[in-house]
């Protein structure tokens, strides 16, 4: 694991911005895996301003999303579709036909979820998937207890999710019980994998993350096995490491 600690969260943004600028300047037809959450909104504008500046090219990548609720159509302001068009797609040139999000409307879920799968495997594998990490140390909706060699399928959102959520829609109702994710297996399928985690929200996610045991309790965990897992903390997230200084972190010039 390659864990680099900066001073807060702008600093995470700009790093997280260059390597995937680096990574679609040299392999443009990268596959590349995105996350929503508050967490990579930072690298997504400075992705958008190195497309607006710099002619970064998007139209050759093809992307793939961790997840998606299901029952949220597209245009709905709380999914994931309406975050990735509205917080980066719609804003650099990607060819709509190469972006890939779960389909939370979809008639037959097991099936999309195997044909989600099949995409991942035609498209010759993601090559880097950007990751944050809940509270609870969950990848994706990938929550506690997860298997961690799952692969995509639909998952029960746990009662702190929907507790979390419900203030987003005007009608209880409309909550959605249930999300399509990507599975564990299918991250660490993954040729690098770019956690980024940020604030004292994460402090005790991020210490099990790094130096606790492999446990599908905090799924996280799994990136310890990943031949090319690079970390990207501020201080407030790597307040209470233990090993800063013996497990392969750098600290920025
Ligand atoms: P956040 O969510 O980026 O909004 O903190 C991360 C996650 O739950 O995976």
């Amino acid at each position: 694991m390659l864990v680099e600690v900066f001073p807060d969260y702008e600093a995470i943004s700009d790093r997280a911005a260059e390597i995937v600028t680096d990574q679609i300047r040299r392999k443009p037809d990268s596959v590349i895996g995105f996350a929503t959450g508050s967490t990579p909104l930072g690298l997504y504008k400075r992705l958008i301003q190195n497309h607006a500046k710099h002619g970064l090219d998007f139209s050759k990548i093809t992307t793939f999303n961790l997840d998606e609720y299901v029952g949220l159509s597209p245009d709905h302001d709380q999914s994931y579709h309406y975050f990735m068009w509205k917080n980066l797609f719609d804003h650099v040139n990607v060819t709509p036909a190469r972006v890939h999000i779960p389909q939370g409307m979809a008639d037959d879920v097991d099936a999309f979820c195997e044909w989600y799968e099949r995409r991942i495997e035609q498209a010759g594998g993601i090559d880097l998937q950007i990751l944050g990490i809940g509270g609870n140390g969950h990848i994706a909706f990938n929550e506690p207890g997860s298997s961690l060699g799952s692969r995509t399928r639909i998952k029960t959102l746990t009662q702190k999710t929907l507790e979390d959520n419900a203030r987003f829609f005007d009608d209880p109702a409309e909550v959605p019980r249930y999300a399509i994710t990507m599975g564990v297996g299918t991250i660490m399928d993954a040729r690098k994998v770019l956690l980024l985690g940020s604030g004292s929200g994460k402090t005790a996610a991020i210490k099990a993350t790094l130096e606790g045991p492999i446990t599908a309790m905090v799924p996280a965990t799994i990136v310890q096995l990943h031949r090319h897992a690079h970390i990207l903390v501020d201080e407030a997230a790597a307040a209470t490491l233990e090993y800063r200084h013996h497990h392969g972190i750098t600290e920025p010039k």
